[in-house]
């Protein structure tokens, strides 16, 4: 299912784009319909094959949209979709994946995550995980916005160490993951799926990155896709709905960053310096971000030093914070 463009491998080896699609807010207006189709189409030609969606995405629009662009091309597409947490019910994931396949107009689903931790306990959700892969509903699943303490809980209960990712908030302006996250997944050789990773177009003006751009003579998303997708273990699902991004997006996996410019980067957008104030990132974690970044600027302390958004004290959860 990876065409022939870069992939990564799920824990059980099965290799998957290691550039995808985003869905959401698609479907939700009917003036962009076509438009949208188009361009969910081109990223399929273009091998961007892995498409990620949400029942809750316009309410169960965005999937309906999603049957339709891919009549005739569901068997060249790993296809993604999450169930809310309100339905996390071993009963309720059953009747919601049902509903996401009819409206995905398919008899299965390659990945199927839980959006956010609920209160549903994680056990359940995972029986009906495993109930749904035995009947060839779907193929693997995973979990969304989980941080490192709820990853540690779910590989301990029956059945949890089958998750095959996490998909996670991760862009050069949201580096929280890589204080103890990112090291974890790796670790158990878990790709992690980075949502936002255009940060939602919310990019600074005036970063790096403009720099960057204006002597490669690229665009500032292909900067940041680049940025996100140099990390090995590492997928990205940018969202756009129009041909021209969708091209633009592509044309990042021919971008590789040079140390200078990733040395730049870092100076800006801070590294994460701790999980909370005062916490400390074992050696054994902090080791394999390290040496991930296949660059001379990657050292414990772009693991250590940060002051992003993502690394604020918050009373909420951090990776809970901008479920979408
Ligand atoms: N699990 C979760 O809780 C969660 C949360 C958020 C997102 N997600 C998933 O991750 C996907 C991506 O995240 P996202 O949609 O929040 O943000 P994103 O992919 O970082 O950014 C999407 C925005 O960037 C624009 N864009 C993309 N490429 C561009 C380019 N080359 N030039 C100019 N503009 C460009 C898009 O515009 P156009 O649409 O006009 O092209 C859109 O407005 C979502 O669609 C969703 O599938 C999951």
């Amino acid at each position: 299912m990876t065409s022939d463009i870069a992939s990564v491998s799920l824990p059980d080896g099965e290799r998957i784009p290691k550039l995808g699609r985003g869905t959401w807010e698609m479907g939700e207006q009917p003036a962009r319909r076509a438009a949208e189709i188009d361009a969910l189409r081109c990223g399929i030609e273009l091998g961007m094959t892995l498409i990620d969606t949400a029942e809750m995405y316009g309410n169960g629009a965005t999937e309906s949209l999603l049957g339709e662009a891919l009549a005739g091309l569901r068997d060249q597409v790993f296809l993604v979709s999450k169930v809310y947490p309100h339905n996390a019910s071993r009963r309720g994931v059953i009747a919601a994946c049902e509903q996401s396949l009819k409206r995905l107009k398919t008899d299965r689903l390659d990945l199927y995550l839980l959006h956010w931790r609920g209160s549903v306990p994680l056990a359940e959700t995972v029986a009906a995980f495993e109930a749904l892969r035995e009947a060839g509903k779907i193929r693997h699943w995973g979990v969304s916005n989980f941080d490192t303490d709820d990853m540690e809980e779910l590989v301990a209960v029956p059945g949890g160490a089958s998750c095959v990712t996490n998909q996670i908030l991760y862009n050069v302006a949201r580096r929280g993951p890589e204080f103890d996250l990112l090291p974890w997944l790796a670790g158990r050789k878990m790709p992690a799926m980075a949502y936002s990773p255009v940060d939602h177009a919310r990019l600074p003006k005036r970063s790096p990155f403009d720099d960057i751009a204006g002597a490669r003579g690229v665009s500032v998303f292909q900067v940041a896709l680049a940025w996100v997708l140099q990390l090995p273990g590492v997928f990205a699902i940018p969202k756009a709905g129009r041909v021209e991004h969708v091209r633009d997006n592509h044309r990042a996996l021919e971008l590789r960053l040079e140390a200078e410019e990733l040395a730049a980067i870092d100076g800006y957008f801070k590294p994460p310096r701790g999980k909370r104030a005062g916490n400390a990132l074992s050696a054994a974690l902090a080791a394999p971000v390290a040496s991930m970044r296949t660059s001379t600027r990657t050292s414990t302390a772009r693991v250590l030093n940060c002051s992003c958004d993502a690394c604020a004290p918050s009373p909420a959860p951090r990776l809970r914070l901008a479920c979408a």
